[in-house]
């Protein structure tokens, strides 16, 4: 019996990267060296890494002439979905009023909420395009997109829907997170337990119900919620079946960290405050630790993260831009591994970690994104440069040369 012709002809790969020098980041010695070799991609997945080319037929070859590919990058925490700027309250703070202090008259996030009720779902996605650009120039294949600005069942939908249309606009995967308890809303100036049965009873299990969201956030703060808050927000999305992120210990140390490790929070972000209490409890629960540099520079905080208490106990650190209009209005991934480097002493491979193996970690998808290994996605940024340490050291001039997601090249 012969075989169709059909398959006699189908060759065994999708994609062969030719000569390509790759950073696996796979968690063992090897990750952070540099291997010369071929890439194989079969179904939008990695099929076969090799060091010199198969026997077997792939349907399309390209001869990438040893360019550096690095798992696709991965920001693990924006606000990319806003409407209006706050380039006034960057210069209020400039004049000496601090930030907490614009918060509590009524500016800062309720500003921004202000502008995003008024924006419809297509106006928001529109004017995020240009912001997410600049992301997917510093090559980045995931992005993780809170909402939190719209603060109603209705807008808080609005802007998650427009983040996920993003994906149908441009090469990109996008992960949602509900951030409904991000301030409290003026309509609960004086009633915020009332604004977080909103929250538990209404909004999540809306959005869970119509799986819009992947993750529930909470900015647990002496200007957002307490710690009591942050539990009941925390309770309701397990119930509905969401992971839980933290924005905690950012301006003072409410305990917010170990309350994420103890609901088994993908991350807990910005931590400025976090002490060693906390540092173990993360370690023990596997919570990542998402390291915001642009918000602390933007800021001009002082207080760094405690780094040499989470290596010490080996809590995964993410880094992430945080794009939000009022602490962090960077479009720029690798901008953030730079400021990781110089304000905070990380090296520029913990950086690299960072947007790669360990962001992916934050987002519940380290099975199968952020690395370079068998059976993993074929999400990938192509680099003009000699070393990844690169990636951390010159900024504003272009290095990508392409993206892959799941095996599909774009050339931004
Ligand atoms: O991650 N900390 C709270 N949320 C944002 C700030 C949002 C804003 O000021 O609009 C942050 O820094
Ligand atoms: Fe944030």
């Amino acid at each position: 019996m012969t075989l169709p012709t059909q398959d006699l002809a189908s060759p065994l790969y999708d994609l062969h990267l030719a000569n390509v020098r790759y950073v696996s980041l796979v968690p063992n010695a090897e990750g952070y060296q540099v291997q010369h070799g071929h890439i194989y991609i079969k179904h939008g997945k990695i099929a076969a890494i090799s060091a010199t080319p198969l026997a077997d037929d792939a349907a399309q070859s390209r001869d990438c002439q040893n360019k550096l590919v690095t798992p696709g990058l991965i920001d693990c925490h924006t606000h990319l979905i806003y409407a209006g700027n706050r380039a006034n309250e960057f210069e209020m703070r400039l004049n000496g009023i601090p930030y907490q202090t614009i918060a509590q008259q009524g500016g800062g996030i309720l500003s921004t909420v202000k502008a995003t009720r008024q924006a419809s779902q297509e106006q928001l996605t529109e004017i995020a395009l240009p912001r997410l650009d600049g992301l997917l120039t510093s090559g980045v294949t995931s992005v993780e997109i809170k909402s939190g600005y719209g603060l109603t069942l209705n807008d808080e939908i609005k802007m998650l829907r427009a983040a996920k249309s993003l994906e149908s606009y441009r090469n990109v995967r996008i992960s949602t997170t509900l951030l409904a308890a991000h301030a409290v809303p003026p309509e609960f100036t004086y009633a915020p337990d009332q604004y977080i049965d909103l929250v538990c009873n209404e909004i999540i299990p809306s959005v869970a119900e119509e799986k819009l969201a992947n993750s529930v956030d909470v900015f647990c703060e002496s200007i957002g919620f307490n710690l009591a808050q942050t539990e009941r927000v925390f309770q309701a999305a397990h119930q509905h079946g969401l992971a839980i992120k933290g924005h905690t210990e950012q301006l003072s140390n409410l305990g917010g960290s170990a309350l994420t490790a103890r609901y088994n929070g993908l991350s807990a972000d910005h931590i400025e405050y976090l002490d060693e209490q906390g540092v173990k409890a993360m370690a023990s629960s596997g919570t990542v630790a998402t390291l915001l540099p642009g918000a602390f520079y933007f800021l001009r905080e002082t207080q760094t993260p405690p780094i040499e208490l989470l290596r010490k106990h080996q809590v995964p650190m993410a880094i992430a831009t945080d794009l939000n209009p009022g602490t962090s209005p960077f479009a720029d991934l690798t901008m953030m591994m730079n400021m990781g480097c110089t304000l905070f002493g990380l090296t520029p491979e913990e950086t690299l970690r960072g947007v790669t193996a360990n962001a992916a970690q934050a987002l519940g998808v380290s099975d199968s994104r952020g690395q370079i290994a068998l059976g993993y996605d074929a999400d990938l940024a192509l680099w003009d440069i000699e070393h990844p340490a690169e990636l951390s050291y010159l900024q504003g001039v272009k290095r990508l040369y392409a993206r892959l997601i799941q095996g599909e090249i774009s050339y931004v």
